[in-house]
């Protein structure tokens, strides 16, 4: 009897010693990379920040100048949802499995702060200040890709 219930006592703490192991792993499974790195940037990134970029500041044509600007509610959403997906995004590039090392935390985090800036303008419907975020998510693409792109 004594013996017993030396064995289910060990059994309980290697049952424990297991459960313990295994919530560590189903941490780690909490996510399920799906799109590699250049899919990320060509089917994640990119398309948001071309709104964004397409939406601040003007350009010229033959017909003259013309004032990027969104002018309707519907243009300035449509700014404002894809300055949340480039804000997440940078959420996205640190995730386990993605992230590459200090620096490339520190561009991630000036992804999403630069995204956030254009979201705020967004959401303020500021073109001045959109225009401001837009040049500033430019500076960290610009950043991370000198650092990172391969050669
Ligand atoms: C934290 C780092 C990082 C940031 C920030 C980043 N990129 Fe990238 N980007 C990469 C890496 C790494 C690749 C190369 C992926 C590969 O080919 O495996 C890449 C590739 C790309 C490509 C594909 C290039 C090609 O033709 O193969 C595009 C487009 C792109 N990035 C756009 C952007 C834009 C736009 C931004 C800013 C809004 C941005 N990236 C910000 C790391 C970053």
């Amino acid at each position: 009897m004594h013996k017993l219930w030396r064995i289910t006592g060990l059994l309980v703490i290697l049952l424990l010693a297991a459960c313990g192991q295994e919530k560590a792993v189903v941490s780690d499974n909490n996510y399920h990379i799906v799109t590699d790195m250049k899919q990320t940037m060509l089917w994640v990134l990119d398309p948001a920040t071309d709104v964004i970029w397409d939406s601040a500041g003007s350009i010229i044509t033959v017909e003259g100048e013309q004032d990027l600007t969104p002018t309707t509610v519907e243009q300035w959403q449509h700014v404002v949802n894809s300055a949340a997906i480039v804000a997440e995004t940078g959420n996205l590039l640190a995730m386990p499995g993605r992230a590459r090392g200090d620096d490339w935390l520190e561009y991630s985090k000036g992804l999403t702060e630069a995204g956030t800036l254009a979201l705020e303008a967004a959401q303020n419907q500021d073109g001045a200040a959109l225009f401001e975020a837009g040049g500033q998510i430019y500076l960290v693409c610009k950043a991370c890709h000198n650092q990172y792109l391969p050669k």
